[in-house]
């Protein structure tokens, strides 16, 4: 009988764990389809428990992954470099952060909450379809695995240790790239 673990190294991988995060950043926007209109108690809890994903995933990406990316990527599908490919998802995480503040400016389930809530699943679908084209195609094509295992341990981490939240800070593309390459 396997008496646990047997010495065999586990791994795990930043772009497999970012790829499923992508996927309950989806699944939690999906769940507010469900939600009656009127429970307000369950959207703000939704929203809120969304909020904190959307942030602490990009933090996360900015503080992890991005850095090593510029490192050892090239710039994958149809992004002109890597230098690019990271200035455009920085551009995109500060836009995601504009449209989560707007949020939080309407009354939860109005109908202008609702529109802002559309515009940040907007901004956060195009971010994503162009990080797994770009960003992860790159990575996983030229990060070796043992990084890839590394960073996914410091992202969730990182995450793990910041489960209630962060305050949302923007950063400049170019001064990103600049101080990361
Ligand atoms: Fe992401
Ligand atoms: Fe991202």
């Amino acid at each position: 009988m396997d008496a646990g673990n047997t010495g065999t190294p586990t791994s795990m991988d930043i772009t497999e764990l970012i790829l499923f995060q992508h996927h309950e950043q989806r699944r939690t926007f999906a769940l507010l389809d469900e939600i009656p209109r009127d429970d307000t108690a369950a959207l703000s809890a939704i929203w809120g428990r969304l909020e904190i994903l959307l942030e602490v995933h990009a933090e996360a990406e900015e503080k992890f992954f991005y850095p090593r990316l510029l490192t050892v990527g090239h710039g994958a599908s149809d992004a002109d470099s890597v230098s690019e490919e990271i200035e455009d998802a920085i551009k995109d995480h500060n836009e995601i952060r504009d449209a989560v503040r707007k949020v939080a400016g309407h009354e939860t389930g109005t109908d202008d909450w609702w529109q802002a809530v559309t515009e940040a699943r907007v901004s956060n679908s195009d971010h994503m379809a162009e990080e797994e084209r770009q960003d992860l195609a790159d990575f996983r094509r030229h990060a070796d695995l043992q990084t890839r295992h590394d960073i996914a341990v410091q992202f969730i981490a990182y995450e793990n240790q910041h489960a209630k939240g962060i305050k949302p800070v923007d950063k400049d593309p170019e001064d990103y790239v600049a101080e990361h390459s």
